[in-house]
């Protein structure tokens, strides 16, 4: 999709009206306001500006254009909240013919599913006394089964195949649906008999695969469930069954119960534990962790009680903490499941349970038996460290392991197999003083408001000057020739880095939309990028200063200190400040 249709698009709508569809606004000032949707709130911190087409929230910092609001709204990947965006303003957006030709195969299995779910929900209507009073004796209302299409494959080999050819689907597709077993020499027949069955939605909510249940009790031990192979539209351990309906409850109460069985979801949702997903029978994968992280960082685990339970608890947990969020286990006693437990006590019961859930490095310690020795138990811990991508939080980890088993941190990393290797300070550049990078905050805002003088700046200070990644990348994407003539139509430019960036990645752009949205009053361009200068330096000089207190006699330590020194004095005549670190 070419540039010109997105710029289209967005000069097309106007994000209040936008925003305003799914949320209502009030005028404040030259801005409007509103209860933020991303995150709970009383007060109105979500501001829109209609000038430049953005939008902040103060209080949980999302910040975007358009596009960026239903792509987080709807939980929608950039396409397809272009496509509702362009809907919305009555513009028709090509697709190139290439892309076209290649959805042609998957658009066709979309609709087969489509059809093959409404075959299989007419059917439980029509025929369905026995699947209905199994659900009976299961205790799952006739609503759930509406809400979520539950459907029934008649005990017939060519139910659905029929049925898809009375629809004029060609039967050469037909072996590539998956919905089909095809026994050598023969005719192919329907995959799914006389089963109850459970459509799997994408999060957008199209079917992409069943599981079908046995309706007999007797071949719950073999043949409990049959389920979709994978297909051009479904792969195993991507999708999370009830997603498409619960995460927007996801969002709002801000954590997610994780079970395994359909019908432990069906009992959680029917006692109103709405923000539940269940994973379907293989373990938690990193693609639904990340699938799962854009609604919320905090999961529950909620497997069954027994041994076998618990331990795909603790996997499932490690590969959680690996990609930042938060996973607390939930230990039903008795050796219950969701279901059982749930059946069998009231909801109370489950908020103690819930109550009682522990981070992993506790819930490891508390249940120490299953691990082998307090050992064995700290070193299956350490063991998780070396892949939690974000280094402020395996750093938090192992602290947390420290204090729970009183073990010094310094003897833990002993133990730590890793290939990592220490890069030193000087040469990543990173801060060992956490600061708010106010100087840099500001330098940008100013360009922002003056696109005049990036040049200027440019001139004056290397992007080598900024402390912050983010920040730098910014300044250097400000720079840049083909971004300026986006410098007045901030909802554009934001788009223009959006593609620069990968999908999801959305820090960035966040990052420059908040230096959009303040009007701080602000000081002269020379006095900005001193202080940008001054605080590098400062840095520097720390760093160094702190590597001098291991290794006084470096050479080459003492002389870029004296460099750095020198600058900062230079820099100290022209701007009244405070140099701390002298
Ligand atoms: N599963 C499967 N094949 C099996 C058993 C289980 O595919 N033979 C998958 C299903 O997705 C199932 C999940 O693993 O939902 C969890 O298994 P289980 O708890 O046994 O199933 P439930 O859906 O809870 O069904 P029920 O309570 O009726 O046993
Ligand atoms: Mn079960």
């Amino acid at each position: 999709m070419s540039d010109n249709n997105i710029d289209m698009v967005l000069k097309a709508v106007n994000i209040v009206d936008v925003i305003s569809a799914y949320i209502p606004l009030k005028k404040a000032g030259s801005n409007f306001k509103a209860r933020c949707p991303f995150h709970d709130e009383r007060t109105a911190s979500f501001n829109v500006s209609e000038t430049k087409q953005i939008f902040k929230c103060f209080g949980c910092q999302k910040a975007g254009n358009a596009i960026g609001f239903i792509m987080e709204y709807e939980k929608l990947p950039f396409h397809e909240a272009l496509k509702k965006l362009a809907d919305k303003a009555g513009i028709s957006i090509k697709n190139d013919i290439q892309s076209k030709r290649k959805n042609k195969k998957r658009d066709l299995i979309y609709t087969i599913y489509e059809l093959a779910n409404d075959y299989f929900v007419s059917n439980f209507r029509v025929h369905g006394h026995r699947a209905k009073q199994y659900l009976e004796e299961r205790q799952i209302p006739f609503e759930m089964a509406e809400k979520f299409s539950i459907g029934l494959a008649l005990d017939s080999y060519i139910g659905l195949k029929s049925y898809l050819t009375r629809h004029h689907i060609n039967s050469d597709i037909l072996h590539e649906t998956g919905l089909f077993r095809m026994p050598e020499n023969k005719d192919i027949c329907d995959l799914f008999r006389d089963r109850l069955m459970f459509p799997i939605h994408s999060t957008n909510g199209k079917v992409v695969a069943f599981g079908g249940r046995t309706l007999n009790p007797e071949q719950d031990k073999q043949y409990k469930y049959v389920n979709s192979p994978t297909t051009e539209i479904y792969t195993k351990g991507k999708e999370l069954y009830g997603l498409h309906i619960s995460r927007f409850d996801i969002s709002k109460k801000g954590s997610v119960f994780v079970s395994e069985g359909y019908l432990d979801f069906l009992r959680l949702y029917t006692k109103g534990w709405t923000n539940s997903v269940a994973s379907l029978g293989t373990a938690l994968t990193k693609e639904q962790i990340s699938l799962l992280s854009r609604y919320t960082k905090n999961f529950y685990l909620l497997y069954d009680g027994d041994d076998a339970g618990i331990k795909a608890a603790v996997k499932a947990s490690a590969l959680i903490i690996q990609h930042g969020c938060l996973p607390k286990i939930i230990l039903l006693p008795n050796k219950h499941d969701p279901d059982s437990f749930l059946i069998n006590h009231s909801n109370d019961d489950f908020q103690a349970v819930v109550d009682e859930a522990l981070p992993l490095v506790r819930f490891v310690e508390k249940h120490l038996r299953l691990f082998g020795d307090k050992r064995q138990a700290i070193q299956m811990l350490l063991d998780i460290s070396p892949e939690i991508e974000d280094h402020i939080a395996r750093e938090l980890f192992i602290k947390d392991i420290s204090e729970t088993y009183q073990v010094s941190e310094q003897n833990l990393r002993k133990n730590i197999q890793t290939t990592h290797i220490n890069v030193s300070p000087l040469k990543k550049e990173k801060p060992l003083v956490s600061y708010k990078y106010e100087e840099e905050k500001k330098l940008l805002k100013f360009l922002l408001k003056n696109p005049s003088l990036i040049d200027r700046a440019s001139n004056d200070l290397g992007a080598h000057y900024f402390i912050n990644e983010d920040l730098k990348n910014i300044f250097i994407f400000l720079t840049e020739n083909e971004n300026k003539e986006y410098l007045n139509s901030p909802a554009m430019l934001i788009e223009r880095l959006n593609e620069k960036l990968l999908e999801g990645d959305v820090r960035m752009s966040e990052e420059l939309t908040k230096l959009f949205f303040d009007d701080d009053f602000l000081d002269n361009l020379d006095d900005l990028i001193r202080q940008v200068k001054l605080r590098k330096y400062e840095n520097e000089l720390k760093i160094i200063n702190d590597l001098l207190s291991k290794d006084s006699q470096n050479a080459e330590l003492i002389e870029k200190k004296y460099f750095v020194k020198r600058e900062l004095v230079k820099l100290a005549r022209k701007v009244v400040r405070n140099i701390t670190f002298l």
